[in-house]
């Protein structure tokens, strides 16, 4: 009997106990042993629950309880969850975690921790919801050298873009729809400004790179400035427009990486992902392209993600399953010298203003818009691009990479 203790009895935690307990079967009969809940830690008191009797409020008798083999971190944050990690991994118990901004912040030292005390920490759940992507990078295309990564990883400005598109919706109507059906947060910021992809990128560019890509230097913008214009401009094109986590191997130390709306060519396979789903485009040198869709979000996608990794340490409890991550820093090049396309939008006055400055950018003019015109540039570097758009100050309205 393989014994499990679930830290957090939020939203991904009751999934966790709900996969285990619904699947028990199956997931037993996978793990080679009955799995088992034997505590759940939390600060509530939950009457009436079928689970309220493992209810405890003191992880120290989780960490003592020698029983317990495998703990599953769903309670996000990265004070007590950290706190709480370390002392169960120290007591030689793997964790299985959800927890993205503790898996980009403190990876390579969990990961090393949990090497040391004999156990696992993994975290197929901390990207992509329940899309397995964590594994596939570790165990199945370990024949590749993984060139580039790009993903839409944030199932929140998924939607919120998607009814712009479809809707001719601003941004904050949009956002609004999203809270009122549950897709976004009162405090939306991680999503809309992009941190949460931040970190979901970081994490995939350092199973990419084997050497850790550290969240707080990847280049990260969000989709708060997006206006149905943009959206009519990238119809006229053939494009439409996504937020796009990107990471691009340059040499062994070093690689592109950036979060960034893009205006992206619909015959892109990301173009059709839409509304909350997620999807990971993985480039290898020898396999080509592999995209890995699905939920990125809720709660029994998530749980059924934590609950394959309990499963995987269950399987593995005497050995450590590889993961390569060292806590050596990869170096992120310079944004401003990534060579890129742009759509540029600007006041229509501008025409001559931009032509001069812009050999080469292909004009898109739509009738009906009689205060703007749209540019198409040739590659250049992002420093140029921006040297270009101060130039012309506030003849500028809009600009966005293409893809
Ligand atoms: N807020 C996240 C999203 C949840 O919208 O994708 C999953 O990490």
């Amino acid at each position: 009997m393989v014994k499990v203790a679930v830290l957090g009895y939020g939203t991904v935690g009751s999934g966790v106990v709900e996969v285990i307990e619904k699947n028990k079967e199956m997931v037993s009969k996978k793990a080679g042993e009955e799995l088992e809940i034997k505590y759940i830690l939390d600060l509530r008191e939950f009457p009436g629950d079928p689970y309220e009797e493992k209810v405890v409020h003191d992880a120290s008798v989780i960490m003592s309880d020698p029983e317990v083999s495998i703990v599953c971190e769903t309670m996000g944050g990265t004070t007590f969850a950290y706190n709480y990690t370390k002392a169960a991994l120290e007591a030689g118990k793997s964790v299985c975690t959800s927890n993205k901004e503790m898996v980009a912040k403190f990876g390579p030292e969990l990961i090393k921790m949990a090497r040391e005390h004999g156990c696992n920490y993994l975290f197929e759940a901390s990207v992509g919801g329940g899309i397995p992507i964590i594994r596939p990078i570790n165990y199945s295309l370990t024949a590749e050298k993984i060139e580039s990564i790009t993903g839409i990883l944030n199932g929140t400005t998924n939607y919120v873009l998607t009814k712009m598109e479809r809707e001719g919706k601003s941004f904050d109507e949009a956002l609004a729809r999203a809270q009122e059906k549950g897709y976004a947060e009162r405090n939306p910021e991680a999503d809309v400004e992009g941190y949460d992809a931040c970190r979901k990128i970081a994490i995939l560019s350092s199973l990419m790179m084997g050497k850790n890509v550290d969240f707080e230097k990847i280049p990260t913008e969000g989709i708060t400035k997006i206006t149905p214009a943009d959206f009519e401009y990238a119809k006229a094109a053939g494009r439409t427009i996504k937020l796009l986590a990107r990471a691009k191997m340059i040499d062994e130390n070093s690689l592109e990486a950036m979060v960034s709306p893009v205006m992206l060519d619909r015959e892109n396979p990301l173009a059709m992902v839409n509304m909350v789903f997620n999807a990971i485009l993985v480039k290898g040198n020898m396999l080509g392209e592999a995209m890995f869709y699905g939920k990125g979000a809720g709660k029994l996608a998530t749980a059924s993600a934590v609950v394959s990794d309990v499963i995987d340490c269950a399987r593995h409890k005497e050995n450590a399953i590889p993961c390569f991550w060292d806590a050596e820093n990869a170096e992120i090049v310079d944004a401003g010298k990534h060579v890129n396309a742009y759509y540029l939008r600007v006041k229509k006055s501008a025409k001559e203003a931009v032509e001069a400055v812009l050999p080469g950018g292909k004009l898109l003019e739509i009738p009906e818009r009689t205060e703007d015109v749209a540019y198409f540039t040739q590659p250049l570097s992002r420093n140029a691009f921006e040297k270009i758009c101060e130039g012309l100050g506030d003849l500028v309205l809009g600009s966005l990479c293409l893809g």
